[in-house]
Formats: C-alpha cells, sequence, structure tokens
C-alpha cells in the first residue's frame, strides 16, 4: 500500500505588491531584494484569508482527482497564521466546501507543514483509518509581518496549495518501470534552535499574567542562522530519503524545495551535485508563502506538464521550529 496525489489545486490574493511598492514602505531596493532572496514581487491578502484561500485551493485539487467532497475522508490544513484559533482552518474549509463527511483539523510544522501533512496523510492512509485526504498549505504572513522592518518584511507573501491524496496499490506501474506513489519520508525538528523564526502569541491572559510586556509581535528572525540550517539541514535529509528509497540523485526528475530563498535552493543543488534546472522555482513571483510554498509551486507544475506520469520527484521543507522533512515518491 502507498499513496499518490491525484489532484492538486492553488488560490492566491488578487493584490500583486511588488519590490518597486516596498520602496514607498521601508529602506530597501529592488536590486538588492532580488539579489538576496530573487523576490521580485509577492501576493498580499486584502481581505482573502487563510480559510477562504485554502477552500478554493481544495475546490481545485478535488476537481483534478474527479472525486466529489461527499468522498473526502480527512482534512489537513497546515497554517502557522489561521484567522480564527477556534475553530481550527480546517473544520472552516469543511464546512465551506460542504466536506461533511471527513474529519478535520490543523497542523503548525511553519514552512515544513505541508510536508508533514503529506507525511501524516501518508500514516493514516497506509494504516487503513481513512482512504483519501485534502492536504492544505494555506497562509495569510502579511499580517503577522511587521512592514516597518525592512529585513522580513520583503521575504513573505500570502497563498494557499492544496492536493488529494489517495491510498493506492503499490504495484501500480508506470509506462517507464515505476512505481507510482510515496516511497519513503524523511523529516525532523530541532527545537533548541526554534527562536531563530519566532512569532509571539497575540492573546496574553489579561487578568493573571505578570511577566514582561511582550514588545514586539510580529515574525522575528536571524536571517543567517536561518540560512545556515538550511544549507545544512535540506541537502543532508533529502540524501538520507533518497539512501533510504535505495535512490541517487540521477534518478531523481525534479526537486519541489520551500521557496524561502533562491540562495538557499541554489546551495541546496550544489550540495546534492544535481542540476539546478531540476529545481522549479516560483519564489521570483510569489515570495515565500510559508507552507503554501511547495504545493501553490506542486499545483503549477502539475498543470503545465511539466511533472510528467512516472516522474520520480522530492518535496522538502523546511522552517520555523525548525523543522525540516524530505519525501520521494513517483507521479
Ligand atoms: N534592503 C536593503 N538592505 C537590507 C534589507 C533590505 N530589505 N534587509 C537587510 N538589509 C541590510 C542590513 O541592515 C545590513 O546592513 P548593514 O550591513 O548596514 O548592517 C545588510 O543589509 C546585511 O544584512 P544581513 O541581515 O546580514 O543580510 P543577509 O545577507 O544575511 O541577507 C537574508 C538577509 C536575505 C534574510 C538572508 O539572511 C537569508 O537569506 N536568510 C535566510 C532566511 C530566510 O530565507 N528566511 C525565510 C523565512 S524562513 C524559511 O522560510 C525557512
Amino acid at each position: 500500500m502507498t499513496i499518490r496525489i491525484t489532484g492538486t489545486g492553488s488560490a492566491l490574493p488578487e493584490k500583486i505588491v511588488t519590490n518597486f511598492d516596498l520602496q514607498e514602505l521601508v529602506d530597501t531596493s529592488d536590486e538588492w531584494i532580488q539579489k538576496r532572496t530573487g523576490i521580485a514581487q509577492r501576493r498580499v491578502s486584502t481581505g482573502e484569508t487563510v480559510s477562504t484561500l485554502a477552500a478554493k485551493a481544495c475546490q481545485k485539487a478535488l476537481e483534478m482527482s474527479g472525486k466529489t467532497v461527499e468522498e473526502v475522508e480527512l482534512i489537513l490544513v497546515a497554517t502557522c497564521s489561521p484567522e480564527l484559533l477556534l475553530p481550527c482552518c480546517a473544520c472552516q474549509v469543511q464546512d465551506s466546501i460542504g466536506a461533511s463527511n471527513a474529519v478535520a483539523f490543523d497542523l503548525n510544522a511553519a514552512c515544513a507543514g505541508f510536508l508533514f501533512g503529506l507525511n501524516t496523510a501518508y500514516a493514516y492512509l497506509q494504516s487503513g483509518i481513512y482512504k483519501n485526504a485534502l492536504i492544505v498549505g494555506s497562509e495569510v504572513l502579511s499580517k503577522l509581518v511587521d512592514w516597518n522592518d525592512r529585513g522580513t518584511c520583503i521575504l513573505f507573501g500570502d497563498g494557499a496549495g492544496a492536493a488529494f491524496v489517495e491510498a493506492a496499490e503499490a504495484d501500480i506501474v508506470c509506462e517507464n518501470g515505476r512505481r507510482a506513489g510515496l516511497e519513503c519520508i524523511v523529516q525532523g525538528s530541532d527545537g533548541a534552535k526554534g527562536m531563530v523564526l519566532s512569532c509571539v502569541e497575540r492573546t496574553l491572559n489579561s487578568a493573571f499574567f505578570s511577566g514582561n510586556k511582550i514588545e514586539n509581535l510580529f515574525i522575528q528572525m536571524d536571517g543567517q542562522e536561518v540560512y545556515k540550517f538550511a544549507t545544512k539541514q535540506v541537502p543532508a535529509c533529502i540524501q538520507q530519503a533518497l539512501d533510504k528509497s535505495g535512490m541517487t540523485v540521477n534518478d531523481v526528475d525534479w526537486f519541489l524545495l520551500h521557496q524561502a530563498n533562491v540562495r538557499i535552493i541554489e546551495s541546496v543543488a550544489k550540495h546534492l551535485k544535481a542540476d539546478i534546472a531540476k529545481f522549479p522555482m516560483n519564489i521570483h513571483d510569489v515570495g515565500n508563502m510559508s507552507s503554501a510554498t511547495i504545493p501553490v509551486l506542486l499545483d503549477a507544475c502539475c498543470r503545465s506538464g511539466k511533472i510528467k506520469k512516472g516522474d520520480r520527484i522530492v518535496l522538502s521543507g523546511f522552517g520555523a521550529g525548525l523543522t525540516y522533512g524530505a519525501s520521494v515518491l513517483v507521479w
């Protein structure tokens, strides 16, 4: 038994904010941002929410899979920026798409969230508890960003991506002889380094809280520490996943990495001695959307025909927590 992704979908806010727009807000330049990050523009919510974007992405993924909403058994939303603490975003999505037979809950593994969601679904589906799942990464990070902080506000964007996964027999052979489905997962966490990328919860107990008043409620990041973590841990965990599945870098057609920064992706390709042409990117147009980056990219690659049946893909996510992981699958 394995799992296969049979549908993908994505949804982005209408508003485009370019680097030139940001020059009006903070002391920065298009040149600096493009050179250090690879980002030229991002989408920013003017009203779209984590749940409305997620629901749209789910509807598209379901449409591609040919399944009905009534058939959905599990909805997992990975987010670190839900509009409500209660109820969870997955339940809002369940309600808005009408998937009344599904079990729905959120998980938060920041930028690795979609990957951790996929791996969680893998465990549920492989054990036979559920037969299918909608996995979503959805974020509105624009509300967690300090628009006066040029070190962070240039990086992030809003959006949602979804994948519909189904339990499948492990013996579906593609034309190129590969067996379709998820081959292996590797994931890890390093809580000891968690504070290099953090955002403080806004709701303090108003009656009894006696600690120090928290001044900064926005995303805070030690960019260089995040960079070091990503460029060391990501190639290592991808290599570990390839070793575990008995594959080499040459057996992989596409590496779909969390879109944090072009320089991180280039460094990972170099460490792995893999051709950078195998690393599709969309960060130039949409920025870093945390848990949404991988499914939005996957959806684009799938709909454009870049990813074909039988292609072997490595998905790798990494981010706050710190969390990281890699999954190997044949499309
Ligand atoms: N525009 C112009 N100048 C800037 C900007 C900006 N937007 N931001 C910082 N600077 C300045 C700094 O003030 C500093 O000036 P100084 O030398 O006068 O003090 C100078 O540029 C260098 O600053 P650094 O922080 O050292 O810049 P660095 O080269 O490290 O680049 C960056 C910053 C792009 C964030 C880099 O550290 C990085 O890529 N880190 C990875 C973090 C990341 O990708 N995070 C995404 C979220 S986490 C995730 O998704 C996994």
